[in-house]
């Protein structure tokens, strides 16, 4: 593959993005139960930004914090990196789950995708609907225009078990009423997750430890575009929808550049190049352990997943202070 991202540097790269998600947890974790979200997302930011800039490539941000008028810092179009490497598209979110951050609640992430130029779809900041599976399906055995109950009986029958040892996850959230209903009714059992949702899809990828399956319902489509990066590398279907809810949301999906604003996104649509994405726990969660801080020492643990090769690392690592940094 001619990919600048196949050409070697690629493989540094896989370390040095963890240290920008690394860099982001360790600054909100600081926060953690404070109850302060902003300002524990406003600790993941910066710390992310600074440590991208000492990245060898020229970056763009193509999913971020938002509009440049929004936003200060990594905003979508935004230069990182130290413009002296390859020109890559970055998809950030610095602090995924900032209320369960601010409560110390689990799962909370902080997550970095980076591809060659063009490899994310632009997702404005808005609702997405979501259906996520992990590997071993055929393609096609779910659909995002299927009702839940075909789903459940799909997914349960290719899986060989019947629809009560299917679990779904979905964000608990009044507009999924009828879809939590829905997909008790056809005897699935519901693992419903306060916030988190790009957690939530990778739990797909693993069933025999998460105890999920099938990831279902709307969440933000920033997280579903990263949700999609982390599956095209470690396996598993996606689809996405945007959900524009008024005339302002349907404008803005078009000046994206998206024409058709009811297109069902396959996951390659969302992730359409080679990918590595980094997430770091901030708190605890069941996909990572969240920082540690022990006296001078600060303990990170980080998964790292590159699409070339579906290689997916865990990394544990530990971090000395000096002053009031920690060094990686
Ligand atoms: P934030 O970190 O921006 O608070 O997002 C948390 C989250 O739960 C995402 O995981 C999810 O995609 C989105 O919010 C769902 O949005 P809403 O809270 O409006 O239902």
């Amino acid at each position: 593959m001619s990919s600048e991202l196949n050409a070697g540097l690629d493989r540094v790269l896989v370390l040095e993005v963890t240290r920008v998600t690394e860099a982001a947890a360790i600054a909100a974790a600081r926060l953690r139960g404070t109850g302060q979200e902003k300002a524990a997302d406003k600790a993941a930011v910066d710390a992310m930004r600074s440590e991208l800039a000492r990245l060898a490539i020229s970056g763009t941000v193509v999913i971020g914090e938002g509009e440049m008028d929004e936003a200060p810092m990594l905003y979508i179009g935004e230069k990182v990196g130290s413009g002296d490497g390859p020109q890559v598209d970055i998809a950030v979110d610095p602090l995924e789950g900032t209320t369960i951050c601010a409560k110390d609640m689990p799962n909370s992430l902080a997550v970095l995708a980076i591809s060659d130029k063009g490899g994310f779809l632009h997702a404005p900041d808005m609702y997405m609907d979501k259906i996520a599976i992990g590997p071993g399906y055929t393609q096609g055995v779910v659909d995002l225009d299927a009702t839940p109950a075909d789903n459940i009986n799909a997914l349960a029958k290719a899986k060989g078990v019947p629809t009560s040892e299917i679990s779904a996850c979905i964000l608990d959230r009044p507009r999924h009423a009828e879809l939590i209903a829905a997909v008790r009714q056809a005897g699935a059992s519901v693992r419903l997750i306060p916030d988190g949702d790009i957690a939530g899809v990778i739990w797909t990828t693993d069933p025999e430890e998460t105890g999920i399956d099938i990831y279902l319902g709307s969440g933000g489509a920033p997280e579903g575009v990263l949700a999609a990066a982390s599956l095209r590398c470690i396996g598993g279907q996606m689809q996405g929808r945007l959900l524009s809810a008024n005339d302002a949301e349907r404008a803005r999906v078009e000046s994206m550049g998206i024409s058709d604003v009811n297109r069902k996104y396959q996951l390659e649509d969302m992730a359409s190049d080679d990918v590595i994405v980094s997430a770091t726990g901030v708190t605890d969660g069941s996909l990572l352990d969240g920082v540690r801080f022990r006296g001078d020492f600060a303990e990170t643990e980080s998964i790292v997943m590159r699409s070339h090769t579906g290689t997916v690392r865990r990394v544990k690592t530990t971090f000395r202070a000096i002053g009031s940094r920690y060094i990686g």
